[in-house]
């Protein structure tokens, strides 16, 4: 049985390594939720030494985890490893083996790198050996960790699985998004399943429309504007986070709270999901840019590394359908931008009316009654959950006001939610995968993403401007149809 636990970050000069994974790490140290000692190994091509290594690494601690640091920064050490040069991996082995006990020390390769290099490194991990646990995981095991993005699409995603899966078995792939590390994103479920009054109502019968948001203010801050450029908000948020959302607010109640019960049902949602044909897309999607504003000197076309003539969105809104038993014909409304007003992300449910207004009697023609009862998920930055009705305003007739009951995480005597990386990283160390993306997921995602994507490549879609600090394109109002109401301004 191993006794030890080894964390091998490819990628640790980059800057989630120094920013996110070692304090990640660090708090749960501190915290004192590792049951077995842990050494870190930070690995990269470029040369530096443990000491100098920790070093960079002091202006990323917090305040709070200052004292832990000092117990925890000998843990880390450092090898410069070019994982394309033999030599420098079997090095990495030898390392390994001398630090710790052997084939039965557990081993988590964490690959913080440069998609293109998931593939070859795990291709160079595996024929040195490294992979190979004992032949009874229970005694040692070996998992890799995997950043986002899978694939830039359907085909490259399905052949990273079909490549990593030739080294790993599915149960040691731990595919990160990080908004399922987010307590709110969980609280999806636990708010549904474990509370009775909800879930009756979680169907089209009582629920006309379902907005996710994942709105935010920055826009290609420090060095973005390349990657950015290459991806899109379509494949840099909603093929992961916003999807990932709709599957935890769309999906069946699992068996069990076991990675593959959930991951299953999950799944199911996701192939659900309506493919739209390359002619819908400028129906049912509306994209845009910023624009240089007051807010903003700068439009997307001016960022640095952005291609002037580019024609990658930085704003997605799109009225997607579920087809199956439980949300058929219910619109799923989704938006991600970047430079947009406000950062929130938040999911509403609107509920129907009543059948009949007794107050206003039997309306005419084309009046829209008014939507009394939504519930409100706040995942971020406010985190909390609201649900608003009518009530009788005292005094003589019947005049009716909206009113709302609220939770705030910040009530709760719990101090403020862990960092994502906190508790994904204890689960990944732990052996569970709940709160990762299985391979199939990843997959049945883009297929949804593609489709519209194609409709963008082969369609005359407008792609349109929208300045900095607004609330996006105001065509992105048109996804709501009738009296279903409009975007969510946020809490
Ligand atoms: C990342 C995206 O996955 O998520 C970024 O690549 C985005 O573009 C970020 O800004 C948002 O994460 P969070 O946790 O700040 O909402």
């Amino acid at each position: 049985m191993a006794d030890i636990s080894q964390i091998v970050i490819f990628g640790a000069s980059g800057d989630l390594t120094s920013r996110k994974l070692i304090p990640a790490l660090l708090r749960n140290f501190a915290e004192q939720r590792f049951h077995k000692p842990l050494q870190i190994i930070g690995v990269s091509r470029s040369a530096r030494s443990d000491v100098e290594w920790r070093e960079s690494l002091d202006e990323w601690i917090p305040d709070d985890l200052r004292a832990a640091w000092s117990g925890f920064a000998p843990s880390l050490s450092w090898r410069a490893v070019d994982a394309s040069v033999g030599e420098q991996t079997q090095g990495l082995a030898d390392h390994l083996e001398a630090l710790a006990e052997g084939r039965t020390a557990n081993r988590l390769f964490y690959l913080a790198l440069k998609p293109s290099l998931f593939a070859p490194t795990i291709r160079t991990l595996s024929s040195h050996g490294l992979l190979d646990g004992p032949k009874d995981p229970k005694l040692g095991w070996r998992r890799v960790v995997v950043e986002k993005p899978f694939g830039r699409d359907l085909p490259s995603a399905r052949a990273l699985n079909r490549e990593l899966l030739e080294h790993v078995r599915e149960d040691q792939l731990f595919r990160i998004d990080h908004y399922l590390g987010k307590e709110t994103v969980q609280n999806i479920l636990s708010f549904r399943f474990q509370n009775a009054i909800f879930e009756p109502l979680w169907n089209r019968k009582h629920i006309e429309s379902v907005e996710i948001s994942v709105c935010e203010t920055v826009a290609m801050e420090g060095k973005r504007g390349a990657y950015y450029d290459s991806a899109g908000a379509i494949r840099d948020m909603v093929q992961n986070h916003v999807l990932q959302i709709l599957a935890l607010v769309a999906m069946e109640p699992p068996t069990s709270m076991a990675a593959d019960a959930v991951r299953s049902e999950k799944v199911k949602v996701l192939t659900a999901l309506r493919p739209m044909r390359p002619d819908q897309v400028a129906e049912h999607v509306v994209r845009g840019q910023y624009l240089a504003s007051p807010v903003r000197d700068r439009g997307y076309l001016e960022e640095e590394g952005v291609d002037p003539a580019s024609s990658t969105e930085t704003f997605v809104a799109v009225r997607a359908q579920i087809d199956n038993w439980r949300w058929s014909g219910i619109p799923f409304l989704l938006r991600s931008g970047k430079a947009l007003h406000k950062r929130y992300t938040e999911v509403v449910l609107r509920f129907r009316t009543p059948p009949l207004d007794l107050l206003a009697g039997p309306s005419e023609g084309e009046h829209c009654a008014l939507r009394p009862n939504d519930l409100r998920l706040l995942i971020q930055p406010e985190e909390g959950v609201r649900l608003s009705f009518l009530v009788k305003r005292p005094g003589p007739g019947m005049t009716m006001v909206k009113s709302e009951l609220g939770f705030d995480y910040s009530d709760l005597d719990a101090g403020s939610s862990p960092p994502a990386y906190q508790r994904l990283l204890l689960d990944a160390i732990e052996g569970n995968a709940t709160l990762f993306i299985r391979g199939d997921e990843v997959e049945a995602a883009w297929a949804f993403v593609d489709s519209i994507r194609a409709g963008w490549d082969q369609e005359d879609v407008p792609m349109f401007g929208y300045e900095a600090g607004s609330h996006g394109p105001e065509e992105a109002n048109n996804l709501f149809v009738g009296c279903e109401g409009t975007w969510s301004i946020g809490p």
